[in-house]
């Protein structure tokens, strides 16, 4: 139907004849003569037809969006008009004939970034007939040749595992598909491959990965998404530092194959303490330029009780923020940030302006100041180096609640300041503890999954103090988000048993969910760990997106619907009988 695409057309073809095909991007009608932005999947060229050209009347009735062939000859543009930008900027293309493929309704969204979210959902196909979507697509799909070139090179092999399964806890709700012939049986989606993988090394597949669809019933956010995908790995015969620098010469491979950039060699790493003690986060940002001090020292003698009660209790802290020329926000802002750090637990956020780092106690501007005498002054002023132009945010209280809002703010105050620096920063957060304790539930959850192996090898000594213990888990963190988290695994059947006792999974039920991998476990199981990547969230990033919605060709919504095709949708009473399942209505 073409000769050439649309995006290709360049002065190496002036005069010469091209049949293309496309959509009208945009038509001017200037007095007589009508320019046709014609539109593919790789550019925009400048179509212009001509009051005498056979094709004028055909032109006269193109509106957007139309879909045509047009033939014509290439010409080269006056140089005053050349757009250097434009891949096909220096030519246009002179129509003798226009072809209507077929027409178009009115649009029924402007397709372009005013768009909202809903209409774009729902008319997607539309939507992704935007550049900057075709570019996303684009760049993902680059991306997975960059990933299957990178492992098929490092002699993994890529396998499939079931849709249809058991349910593999990653801490969220399951997807469940009732059976049609096991009245009453239901199979759940996976969360994960983690139980699959692990039963691959037991095979002897040595080295594993998989291009995975994963689904998790959850709340979601910009980063979250019901189904979505994994680059999951896993490989026998290693230890935490054989995963990581697999995993971390991989990542950089695929940067530099799909976008041309060059990641830092070797990744930096932190422990999940010092995380949370320097950047209140799992997922530090590593663009910005700003870090929380400890202050403890040097306010536990004074007579504020927010800041010395703290100060002198064991698993409490008292942190500082210091915000580079922070001294200029109002009233209002740092009311708004006290809000957004009250969402994340906090119940007060003291701050100091320092307007003159020179005069001592006399140069700030604080509620808190008063309590302040020379000597803590000149510890917080040292330990934050603070310097006149700058605010200092201060959280008191529980270690684990102070670093998490602190975090939070750090983040939120650096992008609003535009702090962040330019480019790549990727890092590892190492020795994650094995479990968190879960004070509604009264027992301890597992920090990452209930398969991830715990720094000591003995389980009696892991039964003996569960709550001080460590995992040998590993997140891997880009730019303030998490793109891949992994682990050892345990291998031996004893240690599992002990990690699903301290999860308050009993025997019977362990049995239940997981005895075909406790069985497995039984018959020369190798030591094997892995780790998974979320690609939406690695795509998203390469393409400068905000949602990772942006980067998924039919995504849901943030109430985990398809707009476009209606789904989740009901099904009929016979259907739903068949299933050996009853519909109870709501209001019950
Ligand atoms: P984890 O649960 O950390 O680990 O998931 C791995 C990575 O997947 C991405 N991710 C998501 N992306 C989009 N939407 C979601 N709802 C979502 N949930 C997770 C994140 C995350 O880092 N089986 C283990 C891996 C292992 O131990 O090997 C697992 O699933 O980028
Ligand atoms: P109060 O004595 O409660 O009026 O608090 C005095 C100042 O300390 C106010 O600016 C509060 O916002 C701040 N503040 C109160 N609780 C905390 C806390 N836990 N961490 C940091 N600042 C706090």
């Amino acid at each position: 139907m073409r000769t050439h695409l649309c995006g290709e057309v360049n002065e190496q073809l002036a005069d010469q004849t091209v049949r293309l095909c496309g959509w009208i991007d945009r038509r001017r009608d200037l007095g007589g003569l009508i320019f046709i932005g014609l539109r593919d999947h790789v550019g925009i060229v400048q179509v212009v037809v001509e009051p005498e050209s056979p094709a004028f009347k055909a032109a006269e009735a193109l509106r957007n969006e139309f879909c045509v062939r047009i033939s014509g000859r290439v010409r080269m543009r006056p140089e005053s008009q050349w757009n250097e930008s434009m891949a096909t900027g220096k030519i246009e293309v002179v129509a003798d004939e226009v072809e209507l493929l077929n027409a178009s309704a009115p649009m029924p969204l402007l397709m372009t970034d005013e768009d909202g979210e809903e209409i774009r959902l729902k008319y997607r196909y539309l939507d992704l007939r935007r550049p900057r979507m075709q570019h996303n697509l684009r760049v993902r799909a680059r991306m997975y040749q960059a990933i299957r070139r990178s492992l098929d090179n490092a002699r993994f092999t890529e396998l499939e595992t079931p849709i249809l399964t058991k349910a593999t806890p990653e801490g969220a709700r399951d997807y469940l598909v009732p059976s049609r012939v096991h009245a009453g049986q239901y199979f759940a989606l996976p969360q994960s491959p983690q139980l699959f993988k692990q039963l691959l090394m037991m095979s002897g597949m040595d080295r594993y990965y998989q291009i995975a669809r994963c689904f998790r019933d959850e709340d979601l956010r910009a980063d979250r998404q019901p189904e979505f995908t994994q680059l999951d790995i896993e490989m026998a015969f290693v230890e935490e530092a054989h995963v990581q620098a697999l995993a971390e010469t991989m990542i950089r491979e695929v940067f530099k194959d799909t976008l041309g950039s060059d990641l830092p060699d070797p990744f930096p790493r932190l422990t999940w303490r010092e995380a949370m003690d320097r950047y209140g986060s799992d997922k530090p940002d590593l663009r910005l330029p700003l870090e929380l001090v400890d202050v403890d020292e040097h306010v536990a003698h004074i007579e504020f009780k927010v800041f010395a009660g703290p100060a002198n209790e064991d698993g409490a802290r008292v942190a500082a923020l210091r915000i580079p020329g922070g001294a200029e926000l109002s009233r209002k802002q740092i009311d708004d940030y006290a809000a957004y750090a009250g969402r994340y637990g906090a119940r007060g956020l003291a701050w100091i302006k320092v307007n003159d780092a020179s005069a001592g106690l006399d140069g700030l501007q604080s509620p808190v100041a008063k309590f302040l005498d020379k000597k803590a002054w000149q510890g917080i002023a040292g330990a934050t180096g603070a310097q006149s132009g700058d605010i200092l945010l201060f959280g008191a209280g529980e270690w684990l609640t102070v670093s998490t809002f602190m975090g939070q703010l750090l983040v939120k105050s650096g992008h609003d300041r535009g702090l962040a620096a330019e480019g790549w920063h990727p890092l590892w957060i190492t020795e994650f503890p094995m479990f968190e304790y879960d004070e509604e539930a009264g027992r301890h959850m597992a920090m990452h999954h209930p398969f991830t192996a715990p720094a000591i090898s003995d389980a009696g000594a892991l039964l003996a103090d569960p709550s001080g213990s460590l995992s040998k888990g590993y997140d891997m963190v880009l730019n303030g988000a998490e793109i891949g988290g992994g682990s050892i695994r345990i291998h031996n059947p004893e240690m599992q048993q002990a990690v699903f006792k301290l999860l308050g999974i009993g025997e019977e039920e362990a049995q239940q969910k997981f005895g075909f991998l406790l069985e497995a476990l039984k018959y020369g199981c190798p030591p094997h760990g892995g780790i998974a990547f979320g690609l939406d969230r690695i795509a998203a990033l390469m393409s400068g997106e905000e949602s990772i919605r942006d980067v998924i060709a039919f995504p849901k919504t943030t109430t985990a619907q398809c707009l476009l095709t209606g789904a989740p949708s009901p099904i009929p009473d016979d259907q739903v009988a068949e299933l050996h399942i009853r519909n109870v209505s709501k209001e019950r």
